[in-house]
């Protein structure tokens, strides 16, 4: 299945998500994809593999080559993984003549989709054409919700974005979860931010919650997931049980 990490609010943690979600998945036998669907390559930087001239999100939408070529293997367990550049952000303009562009990124994965358990696009911070692409390439949603100030701002515009592309382009498309992400026990404002989701959305909200823990930031800039980095981590121990209940959230009872 193909599930998108989305939020069009800035550095919330779909990245941080994204690739430890990923790699969990992966420690528990599945075979993942990661696609990076952000120009900014923060999911190909955290993964090493910004500085090998090769091809990725950019090539997948815009050329006619078999998708395969442009999967990357890593060394270790990790996730498969299409990496993005700069040149990405060309896409959003160029497609804007295409019949379809909406479409693009469904109709490449028809191939790919089927050959892993699970697919993970990470999105960049914007509701521009590259996210309206994964949405309708997409299963599912996660929605990563830092305890912030503003966490809901914005939450009802995703929302009818995903309802609007839902009816339009893609029936299947569904929210696997609302996340909290960087939650501190000791702060008002994570509790009270908790307890506005809860009363709105509870219904959608993970039972996991990824609390704000140092090793998480730190173990990217290792370029190891936070699982590899130290395992009996407060961060580790939640993307694990978050990989847990994604599996049991998506498997059909
Ligand atoms: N659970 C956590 N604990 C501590 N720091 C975290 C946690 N999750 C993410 N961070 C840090 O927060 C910052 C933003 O995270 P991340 O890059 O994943 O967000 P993003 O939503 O992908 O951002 P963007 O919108 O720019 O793509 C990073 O510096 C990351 O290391
Ligand atoms: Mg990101």
């Amino acid at each position: 299945m193909v599930i998108s990490i989305i939020n069009q609010k800035g550095g919330v943690g779909k990245t941080t998500t994204a690739f430890n979600l990923g790699v969990a998945l992966v420690k528990l036998g599945k075979r993942v994809l990661l696609i990076d669907m952000d120009p900014q390559g923060n999911l190909t930087s955290a993964l090493g593999a910004e500085e090998e001239k090769q091809s990725g999100t950019y090539e997948l939408l815009s050329d006619d080559l078999d998708p395969q070529e442009l999967v990357m293997k890593l060394e270790g367990q990790l996730p498969d993984l299409i990496p993005a550049h700069m040149d990405l952000a060309g896409f959003e303009i160029e497609c804007l003549t295409l019949e379809n562009r909406e479409y693009v990124l469904d109709d490449k994965l028809q191939s790919l989709r089927f050959q892993y358990d699970y697919v993970i696009l990470d999105c960049s911070p914007s509701l521009g054409l590259l996210t309206i692409n994964a949405l309708v390439a997409s299963d599912d949603v996660i929605v990563p919700i830092q305890c912030e100030y503003f966490a809901l701002e914005g939450l009802s515009k995703l929302l009818e974005t995903m309802q609007v592309v839902k009816t339009n382009y893609n029936t299947r498309l569904s929210v696997l979860g609302l996340l909290l992400t960087m939650y501190d026990a000791r702060l008002a404002l994570s509790n009270q931010v908790y307890e506005e989701l809860k009363a709105h959305f509870d219904e959608m909200l993970f039972q996991t919650i990824i609390p704000r823990n140092v090793k998480v930031a730190e173990s990217v800039s290792f370029g190891l997931s936070v699982m590899d980095y130290d395992q009996s981590s407060k961060g580790a121990m939640a993307y694990s049980e978050l990989a847990n209940e994604v599996i049991l959230k998506s498997t059909p009872a």
